[in-house]
């Protein structure tokens, strides 16, 4: 949490005002006719606006002023004609500005999801997830009202104001010259308040983003906050930053009745300047008196609206940078136009080119460093994994085991050197390609929100019943889900959460063998499981990699002692390797580490 603050304030510095809004133009070129009907049916809303005022001045001047009625008629009609056609333009504009928020909205949340998608693991590694949430949700949610109803506000005040100047100009150059006197003024009092209010409300954002945080970290946190007892410092944390936030709040507040009460005031003043020098008028052409009135009062509400926009704009800026710097991130892992070319991308798979996949894999001298880690976790690394045999990876924590895995479905791609698959460089093909031959079972399962079934349909969307419960029944997990009391149909939480971690280790496992992958990699796939269920799943293990390539990583020694081969990793190299008797007799690391759980597990039997 605390990187991602540190990541905002940085944004926040490096923002400059109004630089953003040329890179959101790729993102909403698409809306130009609507924006555009929008702006000319607002500019008619304004038409409305301005010309109204022209005709009560008639109606007062005339009628009112010469005692006659002669052309009644017309004007009735003529004022009506007015009002619909106001009523139209306005509606359709607002219509334009609702639609194009929602449009905006939609379109940039599911390009940046999408986006999501497309990124390699080392972007979820450097950003934190409350951080990404907030830029698909609220940063495009800012933007999306900046580009319609701030555009449009802009446009109805703007040309208010301008229309109002020209037409008091155009009718009584003297008098409007007074009236507008007061412009200056009002610019002055509002730059004054502008910088403070803009600060008041950056300051209330970030103390807001710190609160969610704190929010998170004390739900997500929450087992560890009582283990640790440190339920009363996180409290006192969190109170302080409330408190904080109060301050600034009524701080803020302040500033806001403070500048209403300003425009009030100068609101008055305008009115006060029409009515000292323009009361003269109302003698001859009371029409234009009241028109003077009415322009000197509504010129208030677009300055006002200027400022308020002006810190919008500016605001806004740190969301723009934020969101398009994200949909410009380029993966570490992509495939290349000509890969993408052949054998499609994730969202059109050229399934008619790809070729089958056996399950060869070789390691070819491959150094690899984590993007964001300066030391390299394998070097020169060797090794030739033959299509259907059974690999078992041992090492300590940290030895890099995991990273082989990764480097295998291209989760990661070497720094140097090459993995090839089935004979040629993984990059030559797509990810996608790749992923659809692998099954894997991590070491922490995920299940997606939904039913027991929704999850296992994920491996294959066409599996049938039978099918469904074969491959639970292989991986001991069928009288798991029995005893569920919707069965199947049972819910299992967000991220999988109503179960425990073993179920959802048998149940991510069930899904991965329906999938019937030619590479199958199980990484501590049983380490949430009793020793009863291991064993069970071991000898469903030993059917199932039949015929496939497995690679499979485990701690505990005795559930891969079939492997074909076993190697053992330490510090991203192979220290040693054979079948678990070839090792046994060399009498290595591999022998102290077997016979000393064999020891822990022959006690902990006697015991129990
Ligand atoms: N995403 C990452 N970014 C940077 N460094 C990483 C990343 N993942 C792992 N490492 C580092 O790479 C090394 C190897 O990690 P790896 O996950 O492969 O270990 P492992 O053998 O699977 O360990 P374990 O048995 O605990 O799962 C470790 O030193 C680790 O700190
Ligand atoms: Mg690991």
């Amino acid at each position: 949490m605390e990187a991602a603050m540190n990541m905002e304030e940085k944004e926040q510095k490096a923002s400059l005002p109004f630089f953003g809004i040329p890179r959101l133009i790729p993102y909403i070129r698409k809306y130009r006719k609507t924006l555009l009907i929008m702006i000319i049916c607002g500019l008619g809303g304004t038409g409305v606006d301005l010309v109204l005022p022209l005709l009560q001045r008639y109606a007062l001047n005339h009628y009112v002023a010469f005692r006659t009625l002669d052309t009644l008629p017309f004007y009735i009609v003529l004022y009506v004609a007015i009002i619909l056609f106001g009523a139209v333009v306005n509606y359709i504009a607002t219509l334009d500005a609702w639609s194009t928020e929602v449009r905006v909205n939609r379109d940039l949340r599911s390009s940046a999801f999408d986006h999501l998608q497309k990124l390699s693991f080392s972007y979820y590694n450097q950003n934190a997830v409350g951080y990404i949430h907030s830029r698909v949700m609220s940063d495009t949610g800012r933007i999306g009202s900046l580009i319609s109803w701030t555009l449009m506000d802009s446009v109805w005040h703007l040309s208010y104001l301008v229309g109002s100047i020209v037409i008091m100009l155009v009718i009584n150059a003297r008098l409007a010259g007074m009236v507008l006197l007061i412009l200056p003024l009002l610019v002055l009092l509002f730059s004054l308040f502008q910088g403070k209010l803009i600060r008041a409300n950056r300051q209330i954002r970030e103390l807001n983003s710190r609160i969610t945080g704190d929010f998170n970290e004390g739900i997500t946190g929450a087992k560890t906050i009582k283990t640790l007892v440190i339920e009363e410092k996180m409290g006192r944390d969190f109170l302080s930053a409330t408190g904080e936030m109060r301050q600034k709040g009524v701080h803020a507040a302040r500033l806001r009745g403070l500048f209403a009460l300003t425009m009030n005031l100068a609101s008055s003043l305008a009115l006060a300047i029409v009515l000292w020098k323009g009361g003269y008028i109302a003698e001859s052409e009371v029409g234009t008196f009241s028109m003077f009135m009415t322009y000197a009062q509504g010129m208030m509400e677009p300055v006002r609206w200027i400022v308020d926009a002006i810190s919008d704009v500016i605001t806004t800026q740190v969301n723009i940078e934020r969101l398009t710097r994200l949909l410009g991130t380029v993966p570490d892992v992509k495939d290349t136009p000509e890969v993408i070319e052949k054998y499609g991308d994730s969202f059109n798979p050229k399934k008619e080119n790809w070729e089958p996949i056996r399950g060869d894999i070789e390691f070819k001298d491959v150094s690899f460093r984590y993007p964001d880690g300066d030391e390299y976790v394998l070097e020169h690394f060797n090794l030739k994994i033959p299509f259907g045999s059974s690999i078992a990876i041992v090492g300590e924590t940290g030895a890099g085991k995991s990273t082989l895995v990764n480097l295998v479905c291209r989760f990661f791609e070497p720094t140097e050197g090459q993995v090839l698959i089935d004979g040629r460089d993984a990059r030559e093909r797509s990810q996608l390609w790749l992923h659809s031959a692998i099954g894997y079972v991590l070491q922490t399962p995920h299940l997606f929100s939904g039913t027991v079934r929704e999850n296992l349909l994920y491996g294959n969307p066409n599996a049938t019943e039978e099918q469904i419960w074969a491959a639970l029944k292989l991986v001991s997990a069928d009288t798991v889900v029995q005893w569920m009391k919707n069965g199947l149909d049972s819910d299992v939480g967000e991220g999988g959460d109503l179960l425990s971690t073993g179920e959802k280790q048998l149940i991510s496992f069930a899904r991965a063998i329906l999938a019937d992958p030619r590479i199958l990699v199980l990484d501590e796939a049983t380490a949430s499981v009793d020793t009863l269920t291991e064993q069970k799943i071991q000898s469903a293990i030993e059917t199932v990699i039949a015929g496939r390539t497995s690679l499979v990583i485990a701690h505990r020694l005795s559930t891969i002692r079939n492997a074909d081969l076993i190697l053992v990793v330490q510090d991203g190299k192979i220290v040693e390797q054979g079948t678990h008797l070839d090792l046994l007799k060399q009498k290595g690391y591999y022998y102290r580490l077997y016979t000393r759980q064999y020891e822990d597990e022959a006690t902990s039997s006697v015991l129990a």
